[in-house]
């Protein structure tokens, strides 16, 4: 009797794009084609690659008589259509178009989901087909299914994670080589880790789209990208890494998801948001390295859930994209469907000045009596409670712009983000304190 792989017509499968995901998720078809049509019950077939230009260099992985520079009628002959060419336009466009032609699409485009994702999700319900994007959070990590489905029966509270390798990979090189911001970004493109824009990685923008699609799924209520306070991590000097340090600190890019439930302790709804942190050197978070992305989730039942790997790269990124593939064949075999967008919570998006959090702020203050006690007065008028107060001797007077003038580092007690930044601003004004130099939030602490 022939197998089900053997008797199954094969599946065909788009590919819609050729880059450092690309090139690996079509090797991966042609070298794992006999593993993958065990697992899925028929044969995939590559049909086709869509690129921007048919004739430029391609990997050897790569079959060029595949090539093609109609993406459009590439998808029109599709069972499944694979997008890891990025950018809003055409992918949305393409996945609709595919949607529309009954093909299941799966996406590692998160700046896509992020910002218009519930028109794809829409389309593929109304045409019941699969969308699957596991490899658009933190590349090869299973999160999103876990959060989609394995944690569908919990109450997630809080979501915390390292979600973007490049940046992740720049503080952990300016932290542990003393390399410049610029060049830690260029080894970050050529290990394939940035997006086609560096900026999108470095201005938090990838992150933020991340932290939207993961507070979407965690809380079951609908978050774009705009809806994420976002600071990327351009103003991260190396004076901060180097005094994140001394501190028993190390400066991470975090992304943070939070429901509340309101009732005294302010209003009820979510929280998102994708900032610099300090993480001390003791939480699981601070030894995240390189590229390498981790993501807390704290669930009611569950309690603390942990995930952890590589979060860029092609061939990380190709086997979060190939277990989508494998699941939305499965279905095209067995019958049946994935999971379809959960948004019935429609959760308030709660203002970034109503996270709580801490702050550590450096500031260049007169050297002389009363000083500390006007600045901590400014605190406690705002009512933020300062945690610890050092008057740093490591680096010495040598390092301070005039004779006469000291370097206070304050720590504050959680507090929201509105008390925060007010009291930052009433301190700047203070007639001893000539300069704040750094402002960082304290997480995971
Ligand atoms: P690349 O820039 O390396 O590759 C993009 C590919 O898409 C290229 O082959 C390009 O063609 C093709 N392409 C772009 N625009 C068009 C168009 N208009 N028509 C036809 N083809 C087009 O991107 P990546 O592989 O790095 O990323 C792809 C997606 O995967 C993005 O959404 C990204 O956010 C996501 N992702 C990337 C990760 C990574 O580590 N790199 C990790 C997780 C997700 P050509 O080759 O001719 O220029
Ligand atoms: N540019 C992204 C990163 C790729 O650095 O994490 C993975 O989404």
């Amino acid at each position: 009797m022939p197998s089900a792989a053997e008797s199954h017509p094969p599946l065909r499968v788009a590919l819609l794009g050729c880059g450092v995901v690309g090139t690996q998720v079509a090797r991966l078809l042609t070298e794992q084609a006999d593993d993958l049509a065990s697992r899925v019950g028929a044969p995939l077939e590559l049909v086709g690659i869509a690129v921007r230009d048919a004739s430029a260099p391609r990997d050897a992985a790569v079959d060029r008589s595949l090539l093609t520079e109609d993406a459009a009628g590439l998808v029109e002959r599709a069972d499944i259509v694979v997008e890891v060419m990025g950018g809003t336009e055409p992918a949305r466009s393409l996945l609709l178009r595919a949607i529309e032609a009954g093909a299941a699409v799966v996406t590692a485009n998160k700046a896509l989901l992020a910002e218009d994702g519930p028109t794809l999700y829409k389309a593929a319900d109304a045409a019941g087909v699969d969308i699957y994007f596991e490899a658009a959070v933190a590349g090869a990590i299973p999160i999103v299914r876990p959060v989609r489905e394995s944690l569908a029966g919990d109450r997630v509270r809080r979501v915390l994670g390292i979600v973007n390798g490049t940046t992740n990979y720049v503080l952990d090189q300016m932290a542990t080589t003393g390399r410049g911001l610029d060049e830690a970004v260029r080894e970050a493109q050529d290990l394939g880790y940035a997006e086609a824009d560096p900026t999108a990685d470095v201005e938090g923008y990838d992150a933020a789209a991340k932290a939207a699609i993961l507070a979407s799924l965690a809380f079951h209520t609908r978050v774009s990208l705009d809806d994420v306070a976002r600071e990327g991590i351009l103003a991260v000097t190396a004076d901060d890494v180097a005094w994140a340090a001394q501190t028993g600190h190390v400066i991470k890019l975090l992304a943070i998801a939070e429901r509340r439930d309101g009732g005294a302790t302010g209003e009820a709804g979510v929280s998102v948001r994708v900032h610099p942190a300090l993480v001390p050197t003791s939480h699981p978070l601070a030894n995240v390295r390189g590229s390498f992305n981790a993501v807390f989730v704290e669930a009611e039942s569950a309690g603390e859930l942990m995930f952890y790997g590589r979060g860029a790269g092609g061939a990380p990124t190709a086997s979060a994209v190939l277990g989508d593939v494998v699941s939305a064949a499965r279905h095209r075999v067995l019958g049946g469907k994935g999971p379809q967008e959960s948004t019935y919570a429609e959760l308030p998006i709660l203002p970034p000045s109503a996270a709580v959090t801490r702050y550590q702020v450096r500031l260049d203050v007169e050297d002389r009596p009363g000083v500390l006690a006007q600045v901590a007065h400014a605190l406690a008028e705002h009512g933020v409670s300062i945690e610890a107060v050092r008057q740093p001797t490591a680096r010495g007077a040598a390092d301070v712009a005039e004779p006469g003038v000291a370097e206070l580092l304050i720590t504050t007690h959680a507090a929201p983000e509105s008390a925060l930044s007010a009291t930052v601003a009433a301190v700047a004004e203070l007639e001893p304190v000539r300069t704040i130099t750094s402002v960082l939030r304290v997480e995971g602490a």
